[in-house]
C-alpha cells in the first residue's frame, strides 16, 4: 500500500470507530429490574398468596417455580440471554438473591390501583414504592457480611435494564367490571399517564435504560373468551374476540406515543418499545406454520371449549367421595401448545416470542436487547 492507501484506510477505520460504537456497543447490563403482571411474575404472587402448584414448572424448573407457566417466561429468557440468573421476586424471602436485579411483578397487577377484587394489590405504583424502598434500604444491608453476593451494586441501578410488561389487567378488569370497549378505551389516557409517571420516577432515581413491552392480544385468551361470551360477528376467523383485541391495539398505539413523549421528557434515557402484540397474534393466527397446535386451547386445564374451567384451573382438584382427584392436568406435549392454562403462555410460546424480540426486529428503535442502553439509536 502506498501512503495514500494508508490514509484512506486510516480514515476508514477512524470513521468506523466514530460511528459504529453508538449502535453496536454492548451494554453489559449487570442487572434487570422488572415491573409487571403475571406475564413476568417469577414468584411474587406465589410468595404472597400461595404457590402456583404443580404441574407449573414441569418443563424447565421441574418444580413449581412461582411462574404461571410450564417453564420460563419472556423475562427469564431475557435474563439468560444477558448472562444473568433468572430474577427472584422482591416478595420472596425464601429464594432471595437480587445480585442480578429484582422482580416486582405479581400476577394480576394493574397499572392503576385496582377497584375490583381478584386483582393484585401490588399495582405499578406499589411496585415502584417497593423499588424505592429497596433502592434506599439495601445500602445498609449491603454492609452486612451475611448479605454478601446477594445484593446489586450501587451502579447497577443506573446501568441496569428496566423492563415493563403491564397493562393487560387494567383492560380486562374494565371488561370484567361490565364496561364496554369504548368505556375501557376512555380509561386508557389515565392508565398511561400513571405508567408514564412511574417511568419518570425511576429515571429521576437514576434509571436510564427502559425496555417496554406492549400488551398482548388478550382477546385470544380462554379466560377472557370464557368469561365474556361474544356474538359471532365479534369473533375473528381465528376465534379471537375483536372488542378485546381492538382495545389492546388502542392501548398499544397510545403507549407508543407515551414512549415517544418520554424520550423528549427524559433526555438521558434510552426507551425501547417492544411490539409483543404482533408477535403473539402472528403466533396464534398462524400456529400450525410455526409447529403449534390448537392455539386457543389450554394445555393444562379441564373441560369446555378451551380446556379451561374458571372454577378448577391448572393443577386443580375436585373431591369425589372425600378423595381429591386431579382434574387440572397438563397436556401430553406442552412444547406444541401456545396456551398454558387459559390465561398464560407456555414456555415454548414465550421462547418463540423471545427469539423474535431479542435482535430488535419488533422494537422501536430496532436495536438488540443487549444494546438497549444506546440513546444514539433512539
Ligand atoms: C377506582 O375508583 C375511583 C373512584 O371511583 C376512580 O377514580 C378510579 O379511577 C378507579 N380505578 C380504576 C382502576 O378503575
Ligand atoms: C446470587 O446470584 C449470583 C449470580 O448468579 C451468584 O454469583 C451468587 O453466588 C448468588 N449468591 C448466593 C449467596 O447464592
Ligand atoms: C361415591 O360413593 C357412592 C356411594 O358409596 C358410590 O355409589 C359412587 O359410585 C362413588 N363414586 C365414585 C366416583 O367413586
Amino acid at each position: 500500500m502506498d501512503s495514500h492507501q494508508y490514509k484512506v484506510l486510516y480514515i476508514g477505520i477512524l470513521l468506523a470507530t466514530l460511528t459504529i460504537p453508538c449502535f453496536s456497543a454492548d451494554c453489559n447490563f449487570p442487572a434487570i429490574f422488572n415491573f409487571g403482571d403475571s406475564n413476568s411474575d417469577t414468584g411474587g404472587w406465589s410468595a404472597g398468596f400461595g404457590r402456583a402448584g404443580s404441574p407449573a414448572g414441569e418443563t424447565y424448573f421441574h418444580y413449581p417455580a412461582g411462574r404461571y407457566c410450564d417453564g420460563r417466561l419472556i423475562v427469564d429468557f431475557i435474563a439468560q440471554s444477558l448472562g444473568l440468573h433468572t430474577l427472584h421476586s422482591y416478595l420472596d424471602a425464601v429464594e432471595f438473591n437480587s445480585s442480578h436485579g429484582i422482580n416486582f411483578a405479581t400476577a394480576g397487577s394493574t397499572i392503576r390501583r385496582p377497584n375490583t377484587t381478584g386483582f393484585s394489590p401490588f399495582s405499578l405504583d406499589v411496585q415502584f414504592s417497593q423499588y424505592s424502598q429497596f433502592r434506599t434500604r439495601y445500602k445498609e444491608a449491603a454492609k452486612k457480611e451475611i448479605f454478601e453476593g446477594l445484593l446489586p451494586k450501587e451502579e447497577y441501578f443506573s446501568e441496569g435494564l428496566y423492563t415493563f410488561d403491564i397493562g393487560q389487567n387494567d383492560l380486562t378488569s374494565g371488561f370484567f367490571g361490565g364496561m364496554t370497549a369504548d368505556e375501557v378505551k376512555a380509561a386508557v389516557p389515565d392508565i398511561l399517564n400513571q405508567f408514564s409517571n412511574i417511568v419518570k420516577n425511576i429515571y429521576w432515581q437514576g434509571g436510564r435504560s427502559f425496555w417496554i413491552h406492549n400488551t398482548g392480544p388478550f382477546g385470544c385468551l380462554a379466560y377472557v373468551l370464557d368469561k365474556i361470551p361474544l356474538r359471532t360477528p365479534e369473533v375473528d376467523k381465528y376465534g379471537c374476540g375483536n372488542p378485546f383485541n381492538s382495545v389492546a391495539q388502542y392501548f398499544n398505539e397510545k403507549l407508543k406515543k407515551v414512549v415517544v413523549q418520554l424520550r423528549k421528557d427524559l433526555p438521558m434515557a434510552a426507551l425501547t418499545y417492544v411490539d409483543i402484540y404482533s408477535l403473539k397474534y402472528t403466533m396464534i393466527s398462524q400456529a400450525s406454520k410455526f409447529g403449534f397446535k390448537e392455539p386457543l386451547v389450554a394445555c393444562c386445564g379441564h373441560g369446555g371449549k378451551y380446556n379451561y374451567n374458571d372454577k378448577v384451573g391448572c393443577g386443580g382438584y375436585i373431591y369425589v367421595n372425600g378423595t381429591a382427584v386431579l382434574i387440572g392436568k397438563s397436556c401430553e406435549d406442552p412444547s406444541v401448545k401456545i396456551n398454558w392454562d387459559g390465561v398464560h403462555y407456555t414456555e415454548a410460546a414465550n421462547k418463540w416470542v423471545f427469539d423474535r424480540i431479542v435482535d430488535g426486529s419488533f422494537s422501536d428503535p430496532p436495536i438488540p436487547i443487549k444494546m438497549a442502553c444506546n440513546r444514539e439509536a433512539h
